[in-house]
C-alpha cells in the first residue's frame, strides 16, 4: 500500500509560525515519515498583514530549508504550496496566477477567518473553480465558529466544489471541545475528503499519530486510509468528482 500524504504542513523553517529552525524542519519531516507520511507538502502562509509572503519568498524559504535537509530514506517526498488566507488581495493572487496552487496546479489551500466567513466566499469559490479550473481546499473547516453553530454553512461551498481538508489535530482535542465535536459531525456527514497535520513544530507530531490512531477507531481503516491516502492524491491529481 501506499503512504499518506500531507496537504498542509508548516515545515518550511523562517517564514511564518512554523518551523523556527532547519533542525525543526527535519525533525518533523521525520516524525511525520514515521506516522506514516510518504508525501507532504509545506504549506506557508500567504496572509496580507500578519505573514506577509509573496510566492517568490515562500519559493525562496522552501529552496534554503530543502536545501538543509539532510539526504536520508527516513524522509518523505515534499512539495510546494502556500495556505492562502481569503482576503481581496490574496484572491486577486489566485485569479491572476500569483499565488501558489497544489502542485500541478489542480487545486488550492485555502484558510478563513475564525470568526466569520468571507462574505463572497461562495462567489470566489466559484471564480476560481470556473474561471482558472482551480479546486479550492478549504483549511480545518471545524476550526471556524460559524460551523460550531450549524455544518450546513458549507453546504454553498461544498455544492461549488471545494473539498474539506479535516486538522487531524481537532480529533484530540487540540483546538478545544467545539473544533472536535464539529470534526466528529463532519466525518459523520461524510463531508471530508482528506486529513493533514496542519503541523508547525516538531512536537505536533506526536498528536499528529494519536490522531491517526482516532481517525481509524472512528472511522474504520477503510476511510481513515482514503482520508489520509486516495483523498488527499486524488486532489493533488484532479481526479476529484464533484
Ligand atoms: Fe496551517
Amino acid at each position: 500500500m501506499r503512504g499518506y500524504v500531507d496537504l498542509h504542513c508548516h515545515w518550511v523553517a523562517d517564514i511564518d509560525d512554523g518551523a523556527r529552525t532547519l533542525a525543526d524542519s527535519a525533525a518533523m519531516l521525520t516524525g511525520l515519515h514515521e506516522a506514516g507520511f510518504d508525501v507532504v507538502v509545506a504549506t506557508p502562509h500567504m496572509r496580507p498583514g500578519l505573514f506577509d509572503n509573496s510566492r517568490a519568498d515562500i519559493e525562496a524559504a522552501f529552496a534554503r530549508t530543502r536545501a538543509a535537509l539532510p539526504a536520508s530514506p527516513a524522509l518523505p517526498a515534499v512539495a510546494l504550496a502556500s495556505e492562502h488566507y481569503l482576503d481581496d488581495l490574496v484572491f486577486e493572487r489566485l485569479m491572476g496566477g500569483a499565488a501558489l496552487p497544489y502542485p500541478a496546479g489542480h487545486a488550492a489551500l485555502i484558510e478563513f477567518p475564525a470568526d466569520m466567513f468571507p462574505l463572497r466566499a461562495s462567489a470566489c469559490f466559484y471564480e476560481l473553480r470556473v474561471k482558472r479550473r482551480i479546486r479550492p481546499v478549504l483549511a480545518h473547516p471545524e476550526r471556524y465558529r460559524p460551523v460550531w453553530k450549524d455544518i450546513t454553512v458549507l453546504d454553498p461551498l461544498l455544492d461549488g466544489g471545494a473539498v474539506l481538508l479535516l486538522d487531524l489535530g481537532s480529533l484530540v482535542g487540540k483546538y478545544g471541545r467545539q473544533a472536535r465535536r464539529a470534526a466528529h459531525e463532519l466525518l459523520e456527514a461524510g463531508c471530508y475528503h482528506a486529513a493533514c497535520s496542519d503541523a508547525h513544530r516538531p512536537g505536533d507530531v506526536a498528536q499528529v499519530a494519536a490522531a491517526i490512531r482516532k481517525l481509524h477507531e472512528l472511522e474504520g481503516p477503510e476511510e481513515a486510509e482514503f482520508l489520509l491516502g486516495e483523498g488527499p492524491r486524488s486532489i493533488l491529481e484532479g481526479r476529484v468528482e464533484t
